[in-house]
């Protein structure tokens, strides 16, 4: 969005909010299918920012989703279950059922865990369903299986008949710091799935990996841009030995660009020579990879005010009760003024979604959409957070289904599904 879009809508928007550029997003993502030209499809991982799952049908192949909220979001913005990887550490016979129950068609769900292996050969068997899987494989940390386990699965895949194991999952971990990393990781996975060819005769149909492509958010960033990516990628895919379908899952990749914080002075003051202005958003509301204490200077708009010219720095904080509620030290920028408007840029990816929204009881921010055809348009109001901290408003375990209930008291180690 350029500025002169901003001032035309800058008015009507009561902050703190976020605005997400449909245009920009589908841009962009137009942009990575064209670099991959048919090399590998595109998976969306909605924790970056679940808003942009209905924008974002028509652009991509598939979403990854990591637990039953994600699910329901992915649900209500009209994917088909064909389009759904359901991954994730923590998988529960009463969260998946549903899906089977209907007989209709099944999403494609990651096995991360022997566990994990048993509860999906148990709900396949008993709903008599052919379903199909992916065996993440981990990249050293608690997701997935390393690859002695995946081995053993796959020798004993007689075992389930039921579990069609068509091929591999891997997230390789976010904001990697060059190309060569990224492509090395993707090429480290082919090579796993070559070994299970050749020493286990297993034949991999698809290969889903996360390259956790980089933003650039900060002025100190020197991650590779989206193009040196975009090229690198290609050419990695055109060169593997990989004859196979290959996914590329990505959330912030995508999603970042296309996002703006925006949040308006409320306060200007300073103290013992130190320039301070309060905002009415705050890090709960706005979360950079990377940032901590506000020590890195992120792209910000003034959107309301002209700069005056004057010299000055600003520690820019929000309105938590936290000395940690800084957003950026060392601004610099003329004198600032209440009411003035500041846009963060690239606040696509995991703002909406991992701030400690609950801290202090403020309200959620509003979230709109800008399409240059449609203008500025409302999705989600401010709401607020104030019933959820208080006894009050908090459901009542009672409140469960009887099925969630009794799922519940089944215990971490046994499969059990209920009927
Ligand atoms: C399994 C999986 N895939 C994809 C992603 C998206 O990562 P990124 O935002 O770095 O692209 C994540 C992020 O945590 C993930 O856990």
């Amino acid at each position: 969005m350029e500025r002169k879009q901003w001032n035309a809508i800058a008015g009507q928007i009561a902050t703190p909010a976020y605005v997400f550029d449909l245009d920009g997003l589908r841009a962009r993502t137009e942009r990575i299918r064209s670099a991959l030209a048919g090399r590998a499809g595109i998976c969306y991982a909605i924790k970056a920012n679940p808003f942009l799952t209905g924008p974002l049908m028509g652009a991509v192949d598939s979403f990854e989703l990591c637990s039953p909220g994600e699910v329901r979001i992915c649900e209500r913005a009209g994917a088909g279950r064909e389009r759904m990887v359901v991954s994730g550490v923590y998988k529960e016979a009463a969260d998946l059922k549903h899906f089977f129950a209907d007989g209709g068609p099944l999403p494609l769900f990651t096995v991360e865990s022997e566990r994990q292996l048993a509860l999906l050969a148990d709900l396949s068997g008993r709903y008599g369903c052919r379903m199909d899987v992916l065996l993440r494989v981990t990249s050293g940390n608690q997701f997935g299986m390393d690859k002695e386990t995946v081995k053993g699965i796959l020798r004993r895949q007689k075992l389930y008949p039921q579990l069609n194991f068509l091929g591999l999952q891997q997230y390789a971990g976010t904001q990697k710091k060059t190309a060569e990393r990224i492509v090395r990781g993707l090429e480290k996975f082919a090579a796993f799935a070559a070994e299970l060819e050749q020493e286990e005769g297993c034949r991999v149909q698809c290969l889903e990996f996360g390259p956790g492509a980089p933003v650039n958010y900060f002025h100190t960033d020197h991650y590779p841009g989206e193009e040196e990516i975009l090229s690198a990628l290609a050419a990695c895919l055109d060169r593997l030995p990989f004859e196979e379908r290959v996914v590329l899952e990505m959330g912030r990749f995508l999603a970042a660009e296309c996002g703006v914080y925006l949040t308006r002075i409320v306060d200007v003051k300073e103290n013992d020579g130190q320039k301070y202005c309060i905002v009415d958003g705050g890090i709960h509301q706005l979360n950079y990879y990377g940032q901590a204490l506000g020590m890195r200077i992120p792209e910000i708009l003034r959107l309301s005010g002209e700069d005056d010219g004057s010299a000055g720095q600003w520690t820019i904080c929000g309105a938590l009760c936290t000395v940690n509620d800084v957003l950026v030290r060392g601004y610099e920028a003329g004198e600032l003024r209440p009411g003035e408007l500041l846009a963060f840029l690239r606040a696509g990816a995991y703002g909406v979604s991992e701030g400690s929204a609950l801290f202090l009881s403020r309200d959620l921010p509003a979230v709109y959409f800008y399409e240059e055809r449609t203008g500025l348009r409302l999705v989600r109001g401010r709401t607020a957070t104030d019933p959820l901290n208080s006894p009050a408003a908090v459901p009542v375990i009672g409140a469960m289904t009887g099925t969630d209930a009794l799922a519940r008291r089944t215990g971490v180690n046994d499969v059990v599904v209920e009927q």
